[in-house]
Formats: C-alpha cells, structure tokens, sequence
C-alpha cells in the first residue's frame, strides 16, 4: 500500500501530540513515510517537537520525522497538509474575548466580535500556507480546520478558488459522541445524519441508524429535558466543566425551536447575556485553555522529553481528530465516505445565497467532495443563518479593500453586538489591539 506524507501545520498547537496519536493508531488505513511539523514559531513548537519525534519512533522508527520552521522544508514532498495555525496564539485570543466584554458584550473566537477580529488575523496566515504547499506540492490536499472557520472558508472561496482546499470542524463530531451515548448508540459512526448551517452555527435534522430507522424526535424529547448530555453525566464525561455547562444549555437552545437539535454554541448567539452574566471578564475561555490543554499537554510533552520515552504517557488520542484520518482516507482511497465539510452552497439549501459557505454533509472521493442536497430550510434557521454569513463576508471584504467601514458593518451585523455605537467602540479597540496582525483599516 502506499505510504504518504503528512505536514502539520501550526505544529505548535496543543492539538499536535493528540492528532499524531491518532495518525499513529490509523496506520494500517492511512500508512505514512514521513510526519512533519511546521510552525513559526520555533519556540513554541519546541515545547511539543522532541515529545512528538519520540512518540513517533516508539510506534514506528521508519517513519521519517522533522520539525521545522523553513516552508521549503516542511512543504517539500507532502500529500497531506493538516492546518490548524492560530494567527496570535492564545494572547490574542484572550484580547479577541475581552475587549467586547468591556462593553457587557460575548467575545467568543469564532461567530461572535471575537470571531470576526480572528478572522482578520487568520486571513493572510491561511493563504500563505496555502501558497507554500501549491508552491513545495501542488498535488497535495490541505486539510483545513484553522477557526474561524467560516470565515476563512469564505476567504479560501474568495482568493484560492481553485485551490485544493477542504475546510473541516471537529465541534459537531464532538457532539455527536455524547447524541451516540443519548441514543445507545456504541459509537457515532452507527448513525447516518443530516446536518445543515455555517460552522459552529448549525443543526441536525435527521439521525438514522443502518436500518433507515429515524431517532431525531427522540434526541429532541431527550435535549429539551436534559439538554445534549445524559440525565446522570457530570463534568468528568467533559474535557472541562465549562463543556458539561454547554452541554446543559442546549435545554435552553432547543426549547426556541424543538423541531430540530442546535448546535450548542447557539449559546454565545441567543444567550449572549447568560454567557456574559457566568463570565469573568478578567478570566475567559482562552486563560481557560491556557491553565487546563495547554499546561497539561505542555507539561506532559516536557514530561516525555525528560524522560526520553512515552511509554506511559497520560497524552490521549484526540478522539475528535479522527475525522481527520477519516477525511484523508477518502481522498487517498477514494472511500466515499459521507463527512460534514464546510463547502460553497451552490443551491444545496435551495432557499439560500449560492455563494454561502454552509456545513453540510458531503461524499468525500479521490477528486475531493460532492455536496448533498438540503432543500428549504425554515425562516429562523434561514434568518439567523443570512445575518451571520452576510456578516462573515464583510469581515472579508474589510479584509479585501482594507476598509474600515466593512469591519463596523460587520460588528454592527453580529448577533452578539447590541448596537452601532457599542460596535465601533469594539473595532476601535480591537484596532488598537490588532496592530501587528491587521491591515491598515482606512
Ligand atoms: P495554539 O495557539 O495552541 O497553536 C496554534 C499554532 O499555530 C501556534 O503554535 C502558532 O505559532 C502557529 N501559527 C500561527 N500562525 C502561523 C502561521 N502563519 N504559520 C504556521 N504556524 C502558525 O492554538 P490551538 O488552540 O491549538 O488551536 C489551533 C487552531 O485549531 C485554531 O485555529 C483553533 O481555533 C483550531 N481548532 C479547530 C478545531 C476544528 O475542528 N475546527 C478544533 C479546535 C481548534
Ligand atoms: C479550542 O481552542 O479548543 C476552541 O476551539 C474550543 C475551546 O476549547 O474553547
């Protein structure tokens, strides 16, 4: 069987051990000859580099392995390119949740203010390793989950048509884990779901088992008395409590529309003021990820290179990166595979803009992805869905014609932002803030 090429890049994210891991286990669907780490940001991927060449050798020695910060390198003979960079890092996300806490208002980093000032920052690092791989391996696939996701899926539509792009997210796996365990399911991969929305930002409409049999009014009875978590669960089925908390919330999603399960970060958009009431605006999910993912993988990688071996690591398998093994296999063996991805509309949703980048199930083969129909969505799914795209695509054009204004339309168009005034007040702040990342907004 061949045996491929894999650069991580981002290769300094606390995600990287846990995605190798998983590669790792996969080998006998996805075989590999080389596993490359790129970043640049030397220091930072060094807290991870050495642990990860020894996890590496102890599974299997004949895999070639580097971590570097020369493009040329990292992008020179590569089939796959897993993308998850965080332009800032985890400072700037902090900055991206707290200044619109200032004014009573939730960051979150990904569809709220907080996404859109990311946005601009993701932007160009996106492309630029774009560019690098169609320079180094212009037969490669990247495989794209850098957040926020929607936004740089529009971007890529925008700059990179033709690029052999595919922008993925591992939030509605994650929850498709624990509507398994709901339903009594022994895994996820036992349903066949029907899902539609923007990333981060949608719903599932269908949930059948093998046999055709459909659970959806099930999931539905079940998340409106429990939300999307069992009756008996606490915050050890979570990776941290704040998730256990997001999980219950769905109680509160769903009693708005209980035709169809949301996905839980409708909580940032419809209870923008519960999120602002539980948060400490000195004290948010970036200082979250910082003291709990980021101390834990650093301390333990640090752990391995000590110790010179990871034989009894406590590093586990990212159980939600195996969509990525997942998506690579298709495109490697041309397996068919149905994966939610993050694609042009194009009519899918029949009653929504073509140009949207909508979340929906897809056929993934050899060529890349088929998009499968959805048909007519409803008026609230359809009016919350417009406002966030159309914001999205400001940040965009903010982006494309450095313009001021694009960016206060969008802030101004957010779900979680009040009024105007209280959207300028962000942009100016996140102005000040974004100095080294943004461009000049004129
Ligand atoms: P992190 O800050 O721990 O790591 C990101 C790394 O990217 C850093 O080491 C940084 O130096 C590097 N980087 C920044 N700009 C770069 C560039 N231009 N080229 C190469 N490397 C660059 O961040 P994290 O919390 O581990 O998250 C990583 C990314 O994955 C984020 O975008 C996050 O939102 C995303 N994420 C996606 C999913 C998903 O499934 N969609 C899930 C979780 C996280
Ligand atoms: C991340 O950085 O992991 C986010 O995408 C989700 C979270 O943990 O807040």
């Amino acid at each position: 069987m061949k045996k491929f090429s894999i650069v991580i890049a981002g290769g300094g994210s606390t995600y990287t051990p846990e995605i190798i891991l998983m590669l790792l286990d996969n080998l006998d669907r996805l075989p590999l000859r080389s596993i490359k780490l790129y970043d640049n940001d030397e220091e930072r991927q060094n807290h991870v580099a050495k642990a990860c060449e020894i996890l590496i050798k102890e599974k299997d020695p004949t895999i070639q392995y580097v971590a570097t910060t020369d493009p040329e390198v990292a992008y020179t003979d590569v089939d796959f390119v897993l993308a998850h960079i965080r332009v800032g890092k985890l400072e700037m996300r902090s900055l991206d949740e707290k200044i619109p806490l200032k004014y009573g208002v939730v960051g979150q980093e990904t569809c709220g203010p907080g996404g859109m000032a990311y946005g601009l920052r993701s932007i160009p690092g996106v492309l630029e390793n774009i560019e690098y791989m169609e320079k180094y391996s212009p037969n490669a696939w990247m495989l794209n989950y850098s957040n926020p996701a929607s936004i740089v899926a529009e971007a890529c539509r925008r700059f990179k048509p033709n690029s052999r792009v595919i922008n993925i997210c591992d939030m509605p796996i994650g929850m498709e884990h624990t509507i398994a365990r709901i339903l009594g399911f022994k895994n996820r991969k036992e349903m066949c779901i029907r899902y539609y929305g923007l990333n981060h930002f949608g719903w599932w409409t269908s949930i059948k088992d093998k046999d055709g049999k459909e659970y959806i009014q099930d999931l539905i009875a079940h998340q409106l008395k429990y939300g999307n978590c069992l009756a008996d669960d606490d915050a050890s089925h979570y990776t941290d409590s704040s998730w256990f908390d997001t999980a219950k919330k769905v109680k509160d999603i769903i009693a708005i529309d209980p035709t169809m399960c949301p996905n839980s970060y409708f909580q940032y958009y419809l209870f923008g003021d519960d999120m602002v009431a539980h948060t400490d605006p000195n004290y948010t999910r970036a200082d979250q990820v910082v003291d709990t993912r980021e101390k834990r993988v650093f301390g333990e990688c640090a752990r391995i290179e000590k110790v010179g071996t990871a034989k009894d690591t406590t590093l586990q398998i990212g159980i939600h990166a195996e969509f990525i093994v997942d998506l690579a296999t298709a495109l490697a063996f041309n397996t068919h595979e149905r994966m939610l991805l993050i694609v042009p509309n194009n009519g899918a949703i029949s009653n929504f803009e073509k140009d949207a980048m909508v979340e929906i199930p897809c056929i993934v083969g050899k060529d890349g992805y088929e998009p499968l129909t959805v048909g007519e969505i409803p008026h609230f799914q359809k009016g919350l869905m417009e406002q966030q795209v159309n914001c999205e695509k400001l940040v965009v054009d903010a982006y494309e014609q450095h313009s001021y204004l694009k960016m206060l339309q969008a802030l101004t168009l957010n779900k979680c932002v009040p009024n105007a005034n209280v959207a300028r007040k962000i942009l100016d702040d996140f102005i000040e803030a974004n100095k080294a990342y943004w461009p000049e907004l004129k």
